[in-house]
Parts: structure tokens; sequence; C-alpha cells
């Protein structure tokens, strides 16, 4: 999503810096370079060195350095970003910024800047609240600044209020907005995202289902949307709340799946990230089953369908690009070949959830993308910035 986008992080001198560090991370992750730059109150907090070794990149922090400047000047800086971003944003530097004082290597690179630049603000909620701050915030909108907005809540000071510095990935999906204009690279396609478990009746109140909580595929139906496809999202039962602009349709059974699926088509992508249960009870009650002296139920089972293999057989119709998801726990890259070839279809995501690496239900994946021409591995990553790599594949693939 933020591929090739330089972003210049300059962290200003608040508690909150530590966070700038999570931030470059996460923005790192989906595809940014981020070099820092951090200013003295800033180095009260954390220290050059770590922002050095987690950006990969030197760490500026000084105007009058000879060296810094010998290297890269300010001006180059300034120039050299296609944001400049600054989190957290004191009091003190919104002040400079709103009056075009340059008294430090950050106050300079603003003034010097032709790029455009965001703020994510922290301080304490008197400061936020005071007059001379509203006027410095109002002066920097109107010079077309953008703002991420504070939260409010418990302070570090302890006072409670607004002034927070917004949470990382809200950060995050501010620069995202900010960027996405230039990134609609599946504008115009239609995408089909199945996610969740399914549930297999056995009675009107009991089912079988598995521990799928739906995460990844709502991620993926997200990141799809957020490249301008036009997605429907089939889904199992889960608690995920309906991605912005996702069109959602809920099911509970893999033959229910199936049927929403093929409802959704023509498509030009489509994704099947559901733990699809394999067999559905056959002889299940019409009314809930009662305990009986004649011992326990036997339950006999049919094979669901195959909704991956039916779609990436399509005689007619078939989506240009089919991509399965395959859950692994061991030779996960040998497994997931031979899936990729048994299904037809074109790409498997693959991922070991074996129970030491804590995937399953986590917030982190790790993954083998598999394609016709062998395995590509990705280093662990959210399940968002998989979800965003991979809608970017996809675009890439698309394209030829
Ligand atoms: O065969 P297995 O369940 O391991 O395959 C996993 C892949 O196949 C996933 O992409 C899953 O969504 C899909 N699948 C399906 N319908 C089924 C079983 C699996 O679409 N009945």
């Amino acid at each position: 999503m933020l591929k090739g986008k330089r972003i210049l992080l300059i962290i200003g001198g608040g508690v909150a810096a530590y966070k700038a560090l999570d931030l470059a991370r996460r923005l790192m992750e989906r595809g940014a370079s981020v070099r820092g730059v951090l200013t003295a109150g800033g180095q009260e907090f954390i220290t050059p060195l770590s922002v050095a070794s987690l950006t990969g990149d030197e760490c500026y922090t000084d105007l009058f350095s000879l060296k810094d400047e010998a290297e890269m000047g300010h001006i180059r800086l300034s120039r050299e970003a296609d944001l400049i971003l600054i989190a957290p944003a004191t009091a003190d530097l919104m002040s400079k910024m709103a009056n075009g004082i340059a008294n430090d290597l950050a106050s300079t690179i603003l003034l010097a800047t032709d790029k455009p630049v965001m703020i994510a603000p922290a301080m304490n909620a008197q400061m936020w609240d005071h007059p001379a701050t509203k006027r410095n915030l109002e002066t920097l909108r109107g010079d077309g600044i953008h703002v991420v907005q504070p939260g409010d809540g418990m302070l570090a000071c302890g006072e409670v209020g607004p002034g927070r510095l917004a949470e990382v990935m809200d950060m995050v999906a501010a620069v995202e907005d900010f960027f996405g204009g230039d990134n609609l690279l599946l504008s115009g396609k239609r995408a089909v995202v199945t996610a969740g478990p399914t549930h297999e009746p056995i009675d009107p109140v009991r089912y079988i289902a598995n521990r799928s909580s739906g995460r990844q595929g709502f991620e993926v139906a997200a990141a799809l949307s957020r490249l301008g496809a036009d997605v429907t999202l089939v889904a199992g039962p889960c608690v995920q709340e309906t991605p912005a602009g996702v069109t959602r349709v809920d099911v509970e059974t893999a033959r229910e799946m199936e049927a929403a699926v093929n409802a959704a088509l023509p498509a030009d992508i489509a994704v099947c990230v559901a733990a699809v249960a394999d067999w559905h009870v056959k002889n299940g009650g019409a009314q809930k089953l009662k305990k009986s002296k004649d011992g326990t139920p036997s339950f006999e089972f049919g094979e669901n369908p195959d909704i991956l293999k039916g779609l990436s057989g399509l005689k007619k119709g078939r989506p240009a690009l089919v991509v399965g998801f395959a859950a692994e726990t061991e030779n996960v890259i040998g497994h997931a070949t031979e899936k990729r070839a048994r299904k037809g279809c074109d790409l498997i995501v693959a991922n070991d959830v074996s129970s030491a690496t804590g995937i399953m239900g986590g917030e982190y994946n790790e993954i083998h993308l598999i394609s016709a021409v062998g395995a590509e591995s990705w280093p662990k990553m959210e399940k968002g910035a998989v979800a965003d790599r991979l809608a970017l594949k996809i675009a890439e693939i698309l394209k030829g």
C-alpha cells in the first residue's frame, strides 16, 4: 500500500516519542521507506541509535553538524520525501511551524520543504485547549498541513483529556488515506473473498464449527477494497466488523457459502480464505435431538463442495486470478505446492499454523506465496500488512 513512498518522520519531544518507533516499523511493513529526524526534545525520550537501527538509515538531529550537512543537507532532507510526518508534534513545534521559526533541524526542514506535511499532535490537555495552540492549529490547517487528531484519555502527566498521541494504526491509516488516491490499482476490478468458519448444523440448536476468527479474510477484503476493487465478502459466522466499502454476505454453511460465491460472480479476483468445513451432517434432526435410552446418535456425513476447486475449474467465467490459503503444520511449502496443483488455483498463500507459531487466532502471520514459478517467503508481518502486500501482488499479476 505504501510501496515506494518515502516518509521523513520528525519525532518531537514527548513521552509518546517511543510510539514513533512502532509507527516507523508499521509504515515500513507496508512498503514505505522511513528516514528519521529527532529533535533535541525527542532525544530526551528516545535515542538516535534506536531510530537509525529501526529505519536502517541515519537518524538526523543537528542543523549545525558539519558531518550531517555534508552528507545530507537540510534542504535535501526536506525535498527527498513524499510526505513529512511529525509524530509526536509538540505544542512548541506547532508554534514554530505556524510562525515560520527555523532554529533547529526539524523546524528548518519544515520551513524549507515543498512537500506535504502531516502532524500528529501530542501534549497536555490544557496545552491542547489553550487559545494559542488553537490559533496555531488553525493557521497550520490554513497552510495545508494535514492533522491526525489526538485522542482523549489518560495522559502521561496523569491528567485526563484530549492530547494523547493518536494510536499508531490510526496514524498509519491517515498516511495510507493520504496516498490512497495514487494507489487505486484495482479500480474497475471485481473481487469475491471468503472468510471465517462455516457452521454445519446437527439440529436447530447444535452445529459443528472450527476456530477460524475470519480476521485474515476480512483484512484481505479491506486491502483489495483500499486498492479500489469492488469487493463482495462472503463471511461465515464471525464477529469481525465489515470493512469500509465492502459488500458483506453472511452465510452459515459451506453450501450456503458456495451459493453466495456463485451469486457474486462474475469476478476478476477470487480469494478463498475461509476455513470451510469438509463435511456436513446428512441425518441431523429437524427438531432438537433428545437423549434417549436407545443410546447415543450416530451421524452420517456428506462431503461439502470445495469452493476453491470449483472456482478454479470453471470452464466459463473463471476469475482471472484465483487465490487459496493453506494452513499446514509441517512441510509447509511442499504440502502447499501440492495443494495448488490439486485445487487448480493460481496462487496459494501458505502458513504454518502449528501451535508454537501462535498464528491461528493471533495478530501476526508468516507466509509463503506459492505460484506456478515457485515459493516466495515473506517476513513475519501483521495480518493487515500481509493482506496489503497480497493485494499489491494481485494487482501486479493482473497488470501482467
Ligand atoms: O483443502 P484445504 O481445506 O486445506 O484447502 C484450503 C483452501 O481451500 C482455502 O483457500 C479454503 O478457503 C479453500 N476451501 C474451499 N472449500 C472447501 C475447503 C477448502 O474453498 N470445502
